[in-house]
């Protein structure tokens, strides 16, 4: 293990400490050195020529599958992939079998995480079985680790309940994650409604029914003064709805994934199963939208959904197929295509995968203050790789993207300054 390292030349983007600059960052014990610092002399030295120091990748939303459905993914391989797209943390979401509605779960989930390649924070269910019938314990699952609350997957169908639930772990300290979707209006749809939907043969899922919801959680959060956590925007109405919600000072925030701001539902031609996912891939006019909320601070966080899946529930019909793609190895490269494209800067990058996602789960992390853990990522943005089947480090294979060519990756991810994932070949 490298007791010290010294990541040499490069630029450094630190949006809570105000940085961005060319430079060396020093790492002792496991963690960020103060500024000036003597190098010692059995130093581990990395040439980040080219490359970008940042606070550590937060995934804020994986599914990880453990416990009940290993076959797809299990905490060690999750995070394994989450250490080679860049990521030190994830926050896995609750849905696994059985949900995590309690203390053992949580408990069982951190354990497995220790033999981890990145930080685990488990979110806890809001109603027990995520069968929107009763609350969870809060109180219990915060005391074993979780640091949200969300019946993701399905949507918190009761208002009464919801309510109850913001109100319940806002004393706890917990934000809620909402998955907006109105199920009424959603039905059985299984892409979304429009030209496409209508060309394919297949019944679709209308804007409306994620926009309704959106502003179900907002009218909630305004009401109780508690704050909501918006997942998987894919829509330009619920963009609007969360823009306008933050001007009059409601605390809400939202996070949007890569496969929104990068796809639209043409990808879905073809039947293609690997484009399938709840919310679904939208037109162009809401890509575009999304991209707007990404600059002009709507979004407060990219997150992947990262959702395995094997073949055995993607090589099916289309409205048979499992919803959900991986994520955690694209991130990086779609998200640095938004900067190349000119929609935000790298600063604003770093903010959406690392500040933001800490903030909002209140969670370590998202910074390079001297004297914290070494949890960092360094990003060369400009190499190109392909992305193939043989390269996925996920169990599943379940990605629109395969056989991409993609630019910019992480190539090296530490966690309490040890090398998680290096393709430098010098953090060892
Ligand atoms: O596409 C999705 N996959 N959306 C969800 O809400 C759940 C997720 C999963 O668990 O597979
Ligand atoms: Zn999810």
């Amino acid at each position: 293990m490298a007791s010290s390292l010294l990541l040499q030349n490069g630029r450094i983007i630190d949006p809570a400490n105000d940085t961005d600059q060319r430079g060396d960052m020093l790492i002792l014990d496991g963690r960020i050195a103060p500024e000036g610092a003597p190098v010692p002399e059995n130093v581990q030295v990395v040439d980040a020529t080219g490359c970008w120091i940042v606070p550590g990748l937060i995934d804020m939303h994986v599914h990880l599958r453990e416990p009940g459905e290993e076959y797809k993914e299990d905490i060690v391989s999750g995070t394994r992939a989450a250490a080679a797209g860049g990521f030190t943390a994830v926050a896995c979401m609750p849905n696994t079998r059985p949900v995590n509605d309690s203390l053992a779960i949580t408990r069982l989930i951190l354990a497995r995480a220790e033999q981890g390649f990145a930080r685990v924070y488990p979110v806890g269910a809001v109603s027990k079985g995520s069968r929107g019938e009763s609350l969870a314990e809060f109180g219990e699952m915060k005391e074993a680790g979780v640091v949200a609350v969300s019946d993701d997957g399905v949507p918190v169908r009761d208002s009464r309940l919801m309510r109850r639930a913001l109100e319940y772990a806002g004393d706890f300290g917990l934000p809620v994650i909402s998955h907006s979707e109105e199920l009424s209006l959603a039905g059985d749809g299984s892409m979304n409604e429009g030209a496409v939907s209508t060309r394919l043969g297949l019944r679709g899922v209308p804007t409306a029914a994620e926009a309704i919801m959106v502003y179900r959680e907002i009218a909630l959060a305004e009401f109780t003064g508690r704050p909501v956590h918006i997942a998987h925007v894919s829509t330009a109405m619920a963009t609007e709805l969360i823009r306008s919600a933050k001007a009059r000072g409601v605390a809400v925030t939202a996070e949007t994934t890569p496969h929104y701001f990068t796809l639209t539902d043409e990808a879905v031609v073809g039947y293609n199963t690997n484009a399938k996912m709840n919310p679904p891939l939208r037109s162009e006019t809401d890509r575009q939208a999304i991209r707007r909320g990404l600059a002009d601070g709507t979004f407060d966080a990219v997150a992947t959904d990262h959702a395995p899946h094997s073949v055995l529930e993607k090589e099916v019909e289309f409205d048979q197929a499992a919803n959900g793609i991986i994520g955690l190895e694209t991130s990086v490269p779609l998200s640095l295509a938004l900067v190349r494209d000119g929609v935000i800067e790298p600063r604003r990058f770093v903010e959406l995968l690392s500040t933001n996602p800490a903030r909002i789960l209140r969670v370590r992390g998202g910074s390079l203050a001297p004297g914290s853990p070494a949890d960092v990522t360094l990003i060369d943005p400009e190499l190109t790789f392909d992305y193939t089947p043989e390269s996925v480090v996920s169990k599943s294979r379940n990605s629109p993207f395969l056989g991409w060519s993609l630019q910019g990756r992480a190539v090296l991810t530490l966690v309490d300054g040890r090398a998680m994932f290096d393709l430098t070949g010098r953090a060892v």
